[in-house]
């Protein structure tokens, strides 16, 4: 049976421009030789992700009442990924992602939270008893804080396991209301931010991995770009090497490395193995443009390992 995942979280429409040889200075205009619309944003795109490997997707967003809305929905029918949470806001825009990727293929990305900001406890309650059918709950902080807080209490009281990605990072988030999800997948950046501790070396990321076990976390797996991820718990601290590709567009690089991650751990739960896989998939996916339009099928990616 296929593995179920839920994604409570974002969708962006991404407004991408290639290939900015640096950003617009204030009250200056550039040229860029070319630009790529797609459906985005990091809860849909885990979505999509892990739908094209072959999983089983709900996902819990909202759209606006504009041209982008109708054109999510139907882009999670395009992947088989069930809609039937996704709900249209009125008078809201949806969620868009300027965003501009320069020639060596990093990108900086602008998000407009629109409609995502719109999700409410009340609709976790509705969406509950479908919750319950799924095998791992995945978010992000493109959507209210406390939406994500109160999904976790949720998943943690029905024993559903939750990945949390406290992407992009937030300020005030509150450990307390957070040590109780299973995978926490921040970066370096998001990793500093968290902990307030240094994480110049691998040797200083683990001690600020470390200090978020002892806050309760299961799994802390911190995604370091080209040194590739890290993978500390309870018993084990594992460095999952890079897989090195020459990148094209890195955009959406984290989020195809969730979604696969959540994928492969939940056909036999081995971490390890699941995450040199996500490694490999996501390193798929930056030599392609675009950010869901980059992510390989099951069949994409098979050839691509064998290749
Ligand atoms: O992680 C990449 C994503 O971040 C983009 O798709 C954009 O929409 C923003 O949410």
């Amino acid at each position: 049976m296929a593995n179920r995942i839920a994604v409570v979280g974002s969708n962006m429409v991404d407004l991408i421009t290639y290939y900015s040889e640096r950003m617009p200075r204030l009250g200056e205009t550039i040229e860029a030789p070319n630009f790529e619309l797609g459906c985005g944003g990091k809860g849909s795109n885990q979505a999509v992700a892990a739908a094209k490997l072959g999983s089983k997707v709900m996902m819990l967003t909202k759209v606006g009442d504009d041209i982008f809305g109708e054109n999510t929905v139907n882009n999670y029918s395009r992947y088989g990924i069930d809609s039937r949470y996704v709900e249209v806001v009125a008078n809201t825009s949806s969620g868009v992602a300027p965003i501009f990727v320069d020639p060596s293929g990093e990108n900086s990305i602008i998000i407009v939270k629109g409609a995502n900001n719109s999700l409410k406890r009340s609709d976790i309650d509705a969406a509950a008893e479908d919750l319950k059918k799924c095998d791992l709950i995945l978010m992000q902080l493109e959507i209210p804080l406390d939406v994500v807080y109160y999904t976790i209490g949720f998943a943690a009281s029905n024993g559903i396991e939750t990945l949390l990605n406290p992407a992009p990072a937030v300020p005030d988030l509150d450990l307390s209301e957070i040590n109780k999800v299973t995978f926490f997948v921040p970066n370096e950046t998001e990793l500093e931010s968290i902990t307030g501790m240094p994480v110049s070396s691998v040797d200083e990321i683990t001690q600020a991995a470390k200090f978020l076990v002892e806050q309760g976390i299961r799994d802390i797996i911190v995604t370091m770009g080209g040194r590739g991820a890290l993978h500390v718990n309870k018993e084990e601290m594992e460095l999952i090497p890079p897989y090195k590709v020459t990148p094209v567009d890195t955009t959406g690089a984290g989020d195809a490395f969730i979604g696969s991650f959540a994928h492969y751990y939940l056909q036999n739960k081995n971490i390890d193995t699941a995450l040199a896989t996500a490694g490999k998939y996501a390193a798929n996916s930056i030599m392609k443009k675009g950010t869901q339009i980059s992510y390989s099928t099951l069949e994409e990616f098979e050839e691509f390992c064998r290749s």
